[in-house]
């Protein structure tokens, strides 16, 4: 017997803008420098530079060209490693991704200290940063992407994007060009795990624990890198990245009011940017709203495709019976087409991993977010596109224990993967590791109380047998508040009534 738990539950859910770009927004690259083999995970090696680069506060003398959408310092990286933000090591990344260029595309390097060029890098920095006067480039660093593939061999959506590093030797900034539909795939195929690809990510990583992302990265709204900007030229992001004081990070321009386009468009025509890759845009009298297409399902904002399997991805914190829990993982697969949700808690301390079954409810969440919808009706992850905070009170009421328990919902994460905090306070009844727990087939009713806020309330009972082999009935009352954000421009959708059948009783297994 270990000295931890797992907690597996089991349920079965009845019911349930684009402006032109300039030609010229990239600097030279054709018929110019080196190329990296025309295969899959490839890198260049060590390239020594004239001019050193200072990237937070360090500087290097060296750098490599990965395929997969990155410059690094220390070593080269030519493997896809399938993660969020940061990686370990110090890196630029314009667009990190499982880049294949074995059937097409090419990747291409060079430092230069052409004038014509050196000017126009100074230039945009003067632009875009009211301080950097003084400082006059002596070498750029120049790396495109040029129409590249993804795992494995996909050669039907190609990307094109380039970085440009700026360096005077002293201090150095850094520009991610990404052209006009230069940003057609976000993500590979996967690899081998049965993991999906992490969504293309876009920013710096210092060799210490700091790291910058851009907007979007590692979401499906990456893919808007190329409309957006933080200068005035859709596709052209600019950062200072050397000279970097050890407590501060990456710094945008300070010269343009319009740093990332976060004014809230009223229509489609400039709006349709933020809805979802497999969303389209509807147009209303007063703004729009996204909708998921067919074969997905979402708010919009978020969709996923029908019936395919979701993965849960939570932590859970908080304190019951005095034990703390810290960072526990939560898992969840939930499988649609039969309404399934297997959720498992892992490490509950020993003491209340088999109390731990009454708490069954905090699983009951997931079931109504993705309870399979039924004729009109639409389930929690089609209002919300699983973004939400939960606030549920339980009372056991012979015992008068009480639970609260926050969960928030964060989205889909880079894997497209729903994102889960919890948070659990308060006391459950002491139930012996013998006791076994069954209980009742339970309907959840969600009503809407007011824009964006759903409530329910229900009573219900698990009956466990306590040591003497006599049953024992718990009652207890479940209090319930979910908010979320809706699109205030179309009608409010029809509430489906929800109910959640507990077709095993949950069992607390240690391992
Ligand atoms: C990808 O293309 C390469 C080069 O043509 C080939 O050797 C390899 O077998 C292909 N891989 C797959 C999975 O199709
Ligand atoms: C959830 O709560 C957080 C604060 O903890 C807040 O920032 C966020 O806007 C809330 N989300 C919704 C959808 O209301």
């Amino acid at each position: 017997m270990g000295n931890f738990t797992t907690f597996l539950w089991l349920f079965l859910n009845l019911l349930l803008v684009t402006r032109g770009f300039p030609a010229d927004l990239l600097y030279d690259y054709e018929n110019i420098g080196s190329f990296l083999n025309s295969a899959d995970e490839v890198s260049s090696s060590e390239i020594k530079l004239k001019v050193p680069i200072v990237f937070y506060g360090q500087v290097y003398s060296s750098i490599f060209v990965n395929s997969n959408g990155l410059l690094s310092f220390q070593t080269d990286i030519p493997t896809f490693f399938n993660i969020e933000f940061p990686l370990d090591y110090p890196v630029i990344a314009p667009l990190y991704s499982n880049v294949d260029i074995s059937k097409t595309g090419t990747i291409s390097y060079y430092e230069t200290s052409n004038a014509d060029l050196i000017a126009r890098a100074s230039r945009n920095v003067h632009k875009a940063f009211s301080y950097s006067g003084d400082f006059l480039a002596t070498s750029l660093f120049v790396a495109t992407w040029s129409r590249v593939g993804y795992h494995r061999n996909g050669t039907d959506k190609l990307n094109t994007f380039q970085v440009v590093i700026i360096s005077d030797g002293d201090d150095s900034f850094v520009e991610f060009l990404y052209p006009e539909n230069g940003i057609q795939w976000i993500q590979g195929t996967g690899a081998d795990s049965g993991l999906p690809d992490a969504r293309a990510q876009a920013g710096f990583i210092g060799a210490d624990d700091r790291f910058y992302v851009l907007h979007g990265s590692g979401t499906d709204q990456i893919k808007n890198i190329e409309r957006w900007s933080n200068t005035d030229v859709p596709g052209q992001w600019i950062y200072r990245v050397g000279r970097i004081d050890s407590d501060a990070n990456i710094e945008e321009p300070d010269t343009y009011n319009n740093v990332v386009d976060n004014t809230v468009p009223k229509s489609c025509e400039k709006g349709a940017s933020q809805c979802h890759g497999f969303a389209k845009c509807i147009d209303h009298a007063e703004g729009f709203c996204c909708s998921c297409r067919e074969l997905y399902y979402g708010n919009g904002k978020f969709c996923v495709k029908k019936d395919a399997p979701i993965r849960v991805n939570g932590k859970v914190n908080g304190e019951i019976n005095g034990e703390k829990l810290s960072n526990l993982d939560l898992q969840s697969y939930i499988v649609m087409v039969d309404g399934r949700a297997y959720t498992a808690i892992s490490k509950i301390p020993e003491p209340i991993a088999h109390s731990f079954q009454s708490l069954y409810t905090v699983g009951g969440l997931l079931g109504w977010v993705f309870a399979k919808p039924v004729a009109d009706s639409v389930n929690g992850f089609q209002l919300t596109g699983g973004v939400f905070n939960q606030t549920a009170t339980i009372i056991f009421k012979n015992t008068n224990h009480k639970v609260t328990i926050k969960q928030k919902g964060l989205g889909l994460d880079v894997y497209d993967q729903l994102r889960l905090d919890i948070e659990l306070q308060g006391d459950i009844p002491q139930l012996l590791p013998e006791a076994k727990v069954n209980m009742d087939d339970y309907e959840e009713q969600f009503t809407l109380t007011g824009p964006g806020i759903l409530q329910s309330s229900s009573a219900k009972s698990f009956t466990y047998n306590n040591l003497e082999g006599n049953s024992v009935t718990i009652e207890f009352s479940l209090d319930q508040s979910v908010i979320f954000d809706y699109c205030k421009y179309s009608a409010v959708p029809f509430l489906a009534t929800c109910s959640t059948i507990a077709t095993e009783t949950p069992s607390a297994s240690s391992n």
